[in-house]
């Protein structure tokens, strides 16, 4: 959902017009950043006309309305603490639940059903995760509730995504790190995205800055589902996003070089050495490192700047755990 960016002298009046206009989004808490506050806001055209930056900012929600606290105490009618201590976080992506139900709660599975259902009335499909397979990164899913069908359409950073979970990689978690990147973006950006998935990054980038975006992408299915989240939200968009159907390690060493290359590495390939020469002045590079190999990754990348002839500054960002002390990290990489 969409924040209000006000100075902090203005945040009260500014929250009580929103609130007389039906535009405060009261579900979710306000956040103080320097000398503004970012007011959460409902989606929609007329906050803009306000006249105050709007952001494209995931405000926490008010504790009481913590969703992943809700399932908890629903199932805390059916399940012991014990086995309540077993539930794992879920993602509801568009109008499908994505759950893990470890061996201990296999048993349990139609009371996770049920509480989720409660939770989430809107959800139609709930579906049990495996793990991601092959070069394309998609994965394996049960449908374990309601319609037979892993497609829908996502509402992330003011942009929709049309996914399907059984053709193209989405990662709904990356929500907060692509509100990032899309922060540190300039208008007038030349940026080159490899590795592009159903375009998320780009998407959510395109709609606040007016940029020029080369994205990649191997998996044709992924690509055509891109290729419609462009048209799905052309009004939206700020920037314009040209969209390639190939292997980025053949057609990369065609492409020209850019401001920011932004690299969501797939799993076990390096990219390093061929997304670092194509930036001329910023790299976000994803890879997934133990907490043991932290320094041994930045040395790589300041060993790989030193062979290319650039000056780097390198900083190794905790994205999310992946698995027990091994993270998805990201480096931003400034050339200076
Ligand atoms: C980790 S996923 C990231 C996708 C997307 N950026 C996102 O965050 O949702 C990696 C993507 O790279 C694609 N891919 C794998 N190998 C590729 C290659 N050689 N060239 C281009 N894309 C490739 C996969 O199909 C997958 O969509």
């Amino acid at each position: 959902m969409p924040a209000l960016k006000v100075p902090k002298r203005e945040a009260e009046p500014v929250k009580r017009k929103l609130k007389r206009l039906n535009l405060y989004d009261g579900k979710r808490r306000p956040k103080r950043v320097g000398d503004f506050v970012l007011l959460p806001v409902v989606d929609g055209d007329e906050v803009s006309l306000l006249g105050y930056e709007v952001l494209p900012v995931e405000l926490p929600l008010r504790p009481e309305r913590q969703i992943y606290k809700n399932l908890e105490s629903v199932l805390a009618e059916r399940l012991s603490g014990e086995e309540l201590k077993h539930l794992r976080r879920y993602d509801v992506i568009g109008d499908i639940a994505v759950v893990q139900i470890p061996p201990e709660l296999e048993g349990r599975t139609a009371d996770i059903i049920w509480g989720l259902r409660k939770v989430h009335p809107f959800i139609r499909v709930i579906a049990k995760k495996g793990f991601h397979e092959g070069k394309f990164r998609v994965r394996d899913y049960s449908i374990i509730w309601g319609e037979k069908r892993l497609e829908t359409i996502h509402k992330e950073n003011g942009v929709e995504i049309k996914v399907d979970l059984s053709r193209a990689f989405f990662n709904p978690r990356m929500k907060g790190e692509r509100y990032r990147l899309a922060q540190l973006v300039r208008d007038g950006e030349r940026i080159l995205i490899p590795f592009a998935g159903v375009l998320p990054y780009a998407l959510v980038i395109a709609r606040y800055r007016k940029v020029k975006i080369t994205a990649v992408e191997l998996n044709r299915e992924a690509y055509e589902l891109g290729l419609e989240n462009i048209e799905l939200n052309r009004k939206r968009l700020k920037g314009e996003i040209e969209f390639i159907h190939s292997d980025a390690f053949e057609v990369l060493p065609e492409l020209p070089t850019y401001d920011r290359v932004i690299s969501p590495t797939p799993r076990g390939v390096d990219a390093l050495a061929l997304t670092l020469s194509k930036a001329e002045r910023w790299l976000h590079y994803y890879d997934f490192v133990g907490e043991a190999e932290l320094g041994d990754f930045r040395r790589r990348i300041i060993g790989e700047c030193s062979r290319q002839g650039k000056d780097c500054e390198v900083r190794v960002k905790k994205v999310s755990d992946f698995k027990p002390r091994v993270f998805k990290v990201c480096a931003d990489v400034v050339v200076k």
